[in-house]
């Protein structure tokens, strides 16, 4: 069975272009330095975000980890938001490899106060740790887009307590085309980004993590010890180098797809539609009497080959993706209304 897939972007195949140039591919071990691919991806990113230079990771999760480890010291605080990816969907990793501890801060749509974020951080005090970095994510996991004027503010901040800024960008261009600005206007507020390559960019695997070329050169020594020295990675880089190539502008077409499946969404009765934080390719909901259980409504789906995943504090989360068609998303109301209302 062919099946249609509202679990994720992350789910994406990648396209026959990407698969022409990971064929061609010309590659060398990047741990020598040595694959000219890589090091095309990498100038080409740091062009891309306005950043001196880039560092290809396996994953976000990494890229992330890499930037905490990075920027901080063992005992050091870190200001990031309650519902972040870094603090929620990291294995508490940054206790793990960083050795810090995170402060969170309280959300509204993915947005942080930046009055809040001011005063978390910690003064000279001998019974107090380093704030080392406060952390933001845009676009944000809760399906927002946050302001550039949120993210100046949270950056001066740091700028004015001497605290660095790292921003979680898995979506960076989701949020860029949100703004209706370049990636390097968005990045201009953090010292470091992550973003992905293989989410709604559809390349199979991969990350980018940008900064100043001192940063970089520290993260990639990190990267070694985190075990993310790659060899023959040109392949990775290769189909990574055509996501950014040609692929940023379908993203606007994944978040008017994303509307359409709201607007389908909106008009059955019983629905509780999270519209206030529905900017990119992401539609959260709430049920209100579901007459059918989780389990039953993902298998009802699946036995009509569409993937959904289960619900999240009471959430059911829609996403759509390069791959999504606008008859897909009719099949997908229209089963998923049958079964649960
Ligand atoms: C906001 C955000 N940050 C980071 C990540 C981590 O990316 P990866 O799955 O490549 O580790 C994700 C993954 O979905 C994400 O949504």
């Amino acid at each position: 069975m062919k099946y249609v897939d509202f679990r994720s972007d992350t789910v994406t195949q990648p396209t026959d272009s990407m698969r022409a140039a990971i064929a061609q591919a010309v590659v060398g071990d990047d741990v020598y330095d040595d694959d000219p691919t890589v090091k095309e991806l990498e100038a080409y990113a740091a062009e891309l975000t306005g950043k001196e230079a880039a560092l290809f990771v396996p994953s976000g999760t990494f890229g992330n980890q890499l930037c905490v480890l990075t920027h901080t010291r063992r005992g050091d605080e870190v200001i990031l938001g309650d519902n972040s990816h870094i603090l929620m969907h990291e294995v508490g990793s940054s206790a793990v490899i960083a050795g810090v501890q995170l402060r969170s801060v309280p959300t509204r749509n993915g947005w942080m106060d930046p009055k809040v974020v001011e005063r978390l951080i910690r003064e000279d005090d001998i019974h107090y740790p380093d704030t080392g970095l406060i952390c933001v994510e845009n676009a944000h996991g809760c399906g927002a887009v946050v302001s550039l004027e949120n993210m100046r503010k949270i950056y001066r901040i740091g700028q004015a307590h001497n605290v660095p800024i790292h921003m979680d960008g898995a979506r960076l261009f989701n949020a860029a085309a949100v703004l209706g600005v370049s990636a390097a206007e968005v990045c201009q507020y953090a010292d470091s980004i992550t973003f992905c390559l293989s989410k709604g960019l559809c390349a199979p695997v991969g990350s980018i993590v940008v900064g100043t070329q001192a940063f970089i050169q520290r993260a990639k020594r990190n990267r070694k010890l985190m075990g993310g020295g790659m060899r023959q990675i040109g392949f990775l880089a290769a189909a990574g180098l055509v996501a950014l190539k040609e692929m940023i502008p379908n993203l606007e077409e994944d978040h008017k797809k994303c509307k359409y499946l709201t607007e389908k969404l909106s008009r059955l009765d019983g629905l509780k539609i999270k519209h206030q934080r529905n900017d990119i390719n992401m539609v959260f909901f709430e049920v209100e009497n579901p007459k059918a259980t989780e389990d039953m409504v993902i298998h009802g789906l699946l036995e009509q080959g569409i993937k959904i995943n289960g619900t999240e504090e009471n959430e059911w989360r829609f996403v759509t993706n390069y791959w999504t068609s606008y008859e897909d998303i009719d099949r997908l109301v229209d089963t998923f209304a049958a079964l649960i209302l």
